[in-house]
């Protein structure tokens, strides 16, 4: 990876695309050194192609639907990709899992971020499954993908509380504000060739530690 040149990106959507938002105003604002050579969705009235298209980007529709197999759908997807110089795969709000098709395609070069602090609650409606568990902090994390459901390995997380009168909504928005702040920056943190995977570990170079002493409680010490 040359550290100086925009990297490109194939961004993978299924609905909304906020996350998709997030990154392309960090492209504009000039702090994601990236370009995104292609957004894909699998449904054609995914309203995160309308906020592409605003942008100027070149979108595309492969529905699923067409395809007999996972992986069929996946050497078209791939296929798609490489054609347009994808470099970094990412997933955003992309409601597919992926096959070794694509996994073999770009070997440690797709992301995702899943809205709980893996890897408690993965899979779906992972808000809700922290809200019902009763858990007090729960977050979003950045991965890179692998074969297991939502199980590869992490390179960045942001920790949310769950507060006392939350219901899904509620906590949904928290989170995504947070995941529209750590998957850019997980991006950049890859362009800038920072990422380090050894085994399932991701190693970021150069980056601030969190200081060993720090923790947080939930309810906080001082109102029991
Ligand atoms: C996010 O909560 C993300 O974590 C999950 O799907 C949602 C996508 O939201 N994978 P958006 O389409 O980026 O708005």
């Amino acid at each position: 990876m040359n550290e100086n040149k925009p990297l490109s990106l194939g961004v993978l959507i299924s609905g909304t695309g906020t996350n998709l938002q997030a990154i392309i105003d960090e492209i504009e604002a000039g702090r994601l050194s990236a370009r995104i050579a292609v957004v894909i969705s699998n449904r054609s009235r995914a309203p995160g192609l309308e906020r592409a298209r605003r942008h100027g980007l070149e979108t595309m529709v492969i529905d699923h639907r067409g395809f007999a197999s996972r992986e069929e759908f996946d050497r078209q997807l791939a296929a798609v990709l490489n054609r347009h110089g994808v470099e970094l795969v990412v997933c955003a709000g992309f409601m597919r899992l992926l096959s070794p098709v694509m996994l073999d395609a770009f070997p440690n070069r797709i992301m995702n971020i899943h809205p709980s602090l893996l890897p408690a609650f993965p899979g779906i409606n992972a808000q809700r499954a922290a809200l019902q568990h009763g858990a007090r902090w729960t977050g979003c994390t950045v991965f890179f993908v692998s074969a297991g459901v939502d199980d590869g390995p992490i390179i960045i997380q942001a920790v949310v509380p769950i507060l006392p009168d939350d219901d899904e909504g509620r906590l949904s928005a928290r989170i995504l504000c947070q995941e529209h702040r750590i998957y850019p920056y997980a991006i950049r943190l890859y362009q800038e060739g920072r990422l380090e995977l050894q085994q399932r570990r991701v190693v970021v170079r150069g980056a601030l530690l969190v200081p060993p002493d720090q923790a947080w409680l939930n309810p906080p010490l001082a109102a029991c």
